[in-house]
């Protein structure tokens, strides 16, 4: 099975991801150096720090992987069995992103959070009954989550029946 552990820079991938991976034994992949590693980088975009990945090329690459939590942004487009987005409040989420990057880098990452984007690509991509969103409050609380969810593929926990736009309002927009 491929999980797909997706969401806003800052919100827990890389720590609640390992965690998972190292519980159920899988493999760990963390998207953007496996796309390093196997040449499959389009473009690089230095100033905003990003790189464009050859989907089509990762795909194929994951294709021979049979168990793996891929850790992400974009990890939401490679055909993953299932699909996890971590949230985080933008208030705690400011304070994390801040550590991590210059101001402007802040806000477009807070701005992201707060208009659901990566749950937006998620959904975009996916069919929806198999993408879940966490508020990652506690990785311990998170990982726990997703094993169940894992085991027992309640949909009605999926974003088909959920709704979204929960971080859109003024307080968080005064963050900004
Ligand atoms: N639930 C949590 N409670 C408190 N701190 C957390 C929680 N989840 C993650 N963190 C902390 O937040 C920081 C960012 O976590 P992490 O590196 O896993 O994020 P990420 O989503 O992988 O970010 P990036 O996309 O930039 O790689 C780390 O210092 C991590 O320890
Ligand atoms: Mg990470």
């Amino acid at each position: 099975m491929k999980i797909a552990v997706t969401g806003t820079s800052c919100t827990g991938k890389t720590v609640v991801s390992k965690k998972i991976a190292e519980i159920l034994d899988y493999r760990y992949i963390d998207i953007g150096e496996f796309a390093e590693e196997h040449n499959a980088i389009l473009e690089e975009d230095v100033e905003r720090k990003t790189k464009i990945v050859d989907e089509k090329k990762l795909k194929k690459l994951l294709k021979n992987i049979e168990n793996a939590v891929i850790d992400g942004h974009y990890s939401e487009l490679l055909s993953p069995d299932t699909v996890f987005v971590l949230r985080c409040p933008p208030q705690i989420l400011k304070e994390r992103l801040s550590k991590k990057f210059h101001p402007e880098k802040v806000k477009e990452n807070l701005l992201a959070e707060i208009l659901d984007s990566c749950l937006i690509s998620a959904a975009k991509h996916n069919d929806n009954t198999i993408v879940f969103e966490i508020e990652n409050n506690s990785v311990d609380k998170t990982a726990k989550t997703i094993l169940m969810l894992i085991k027992n593929k309640k949909v009605e926990e999926s974003i088909a029946f959920k709704p979204t736009r929960k971080y859109l309002n003024d307080e968080s927009l005064d963050l900004l």
